[in-house]
């Protein structure tokens, strides 16, 4: 089973992360995270930090993801293990529709066919959701410096299109209120993670 959790950067999904994996150990799920299991990860980072042309930088992240996929995620599902990944392919519809807005008249159906036929759907995803400017001031407030992608303008765009996507698939996303307590989310999504493992 395949679980990723998703949101815009400043929604608190490593604390969500490292909580799930202290918690939900008896499970023994394989927590793993895009971009950057895998080798490719550090390209991908490079790419970020270097902004890099937009059509690239979506194809490292795609890349990554399809290393991701054969190395990590197949074998574990494989082996009947939960795997939980903190960013997934949603994170590539919600981001890259936004930098490949300006360069293709449909930058989500395109991000969509390049992942079609290998890719692997997840069965359930926990859209962490926030105010774009309390996301905002969160980042300012916890590193040196911020990455191309955290801007408001282009995390309300974000934001918008991980709901939109959450609009089409309501059978798989799961939405979550960012802004409650730390140890609320971490034991509500653990608490659901487990519900639905055993259906
Ligand atoms: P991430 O490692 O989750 O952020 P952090 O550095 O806060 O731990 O992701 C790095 C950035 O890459 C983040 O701004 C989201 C963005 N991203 C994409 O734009 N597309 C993708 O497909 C993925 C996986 C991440």
């Amino acid at each position: 089973m395949l679980i990723t959790i998703e949101g815009i950067d400043g929604t608190g999904k490593s604390t969500l992360i490292r909580f799930l994996n202290e918690n939900l150990k008896d499970i023994a799920p394989v927590i793993t995270r895009e971009p950057g299991s895998t080798w490719i990860g550090e390209q991908v980072r490079r790419g970020i930090a270097e902004e890099i042309d937009p059509v690239a930088e979506a194809l490292l992240f795609t890349a990554d993801h399809a290393a991701h996929i054969r190395d990590v995620i197949r074998p574990a599902l494989s082996a009947g293990r939960l795997v939980i990944s903190d960013r997934y392919s949603d994170s590539r519809y919600a981001y890259q529709s936004v930098t490949l807005d300006s360069i293709l008249p449909d930058a989500l159906g395109w991000l969509e066919a390049v992942h079609h036929g290998w890719t692997i759907l997840p069965d359930r995803t926990y859209l962490l959701t926030i105010p774009v400017d309390e996301a905002m001031s969160r980042l300012s407030n916890n590193r040196d410096g911020t990455e191309h992608f955290e801007k408001a303008e282009i995390l309300s765009r974000v934001q918008k299109n991980y709901l939109a996507a959450a609009e089409k698939d309501p059978e798989r996303f799961v939405i979550i209120d960012a802004m409650l307590e730390k140890e609320k989310i971490g034991n509500y999504v653990a608490d659901s993670i487990r519900q639905f493992v055993k259906r």
